[in-house]
């Protein structure tokens, strides 16, 4: 096999044959967020590094995109919700523009699930009660960080802003949720099932919205 000048195999080498499963249309179910149950249940079993890391697509007014993983809290038939901070860049884009997709690749599984939908802010209760259920030092990490804004010298000004947190919190288990910090959920429109197949020719399961129930159709790979 060729090799790069360091050893390596040459990038337009790599390429890996998707054999581990199929996916037919009668094999899924016919409401999307229980087929999306059905295929999370089995990246937990499978052990997947991070099942519930996903990337999150938005964009602005004008239509400029950009994208980050984030992670998935919660999910039922309300929607899909993650946790961040509202002055972020995302979150900034979001409050403007409430559209979004998500992204979840199991490569062990050889799956990935595509999730499009329009965006709500969680409400200020639903926030706090997850907010205060995560550890403390994740707490005092939501206070300390003005998320996407520009940091004027090293780390040592993020980490003396930590400390007097700490000091400030000192003997109190639960912080107040802050005022730029909570949940989006994403409601879907569609979302598409992706089972690698041999040859490239994956095997593609859209679902849409119809009214009050979802039809779905086979993709082309
Ligand atoms: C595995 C993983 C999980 C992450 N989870 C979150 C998350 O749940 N919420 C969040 O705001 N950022 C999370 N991040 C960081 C984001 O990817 C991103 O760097 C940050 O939110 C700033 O993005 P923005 O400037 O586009 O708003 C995670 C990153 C990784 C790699």
């Amino acid at each position: 096999m060729r090799k790069d000048t360091s050893g390596n195999r040459l990038i337009q080498n790599l390429r890996e044959d998707y054999r581990a499963s199929t996916l037919e249309i009668q094999d899924t179910k016919s409401d999307p967020v229980e087929q999306f149950k059905v295929w999370f249940d089995e990246a937990l079993r499978a052990e997947v590094p991070e099942p519930n890391a996903m990337t999150l697509a938005t964009a602005t007014l004008d239509g400029i995109p950009s994208a980050r993983i984030v992670l998935l809290k919660k999910y039922d038939t309300d929607g899909f919700v993650f946790y961040t901070n509202y002055g972020s860049r995302k979150g900034q884009e979001l409050l403007l523009n409430p559209r979004a997709a998500l992204v979840f690749c199991w490569l062990d599984l050889q799956r990935q699930i595509r999730i499009e939908g329009h965006v709500e802010m969680l409400s200020k209760e639903a926030s706090q009660t997850y907010f205060q259920s995560r550890p403390k030092s994740s707490q005092i990490g939501a206070w300390v960080s003005h998320q996407s804004q520009l940091t004027k010298s090293d780390r040592s000004e993020l980490e003396a802003r930590e400390l007097a947190l700490k000091e400030r919190f000192k003997g109190v288990d639960q912080l107040p949720l802050p005022d730029n910090w909570g949940g989006f959920r994403v409601i879907p429109d569609n979302y598409e099932f992706w089972q690698g197949r041999t040859s490239r020719l994956h095997d593609r399961i859209f679902y849409e919205k119809e009214g009050e129930t979802w039809g779905r159709v086979r993709l082309e790979p």
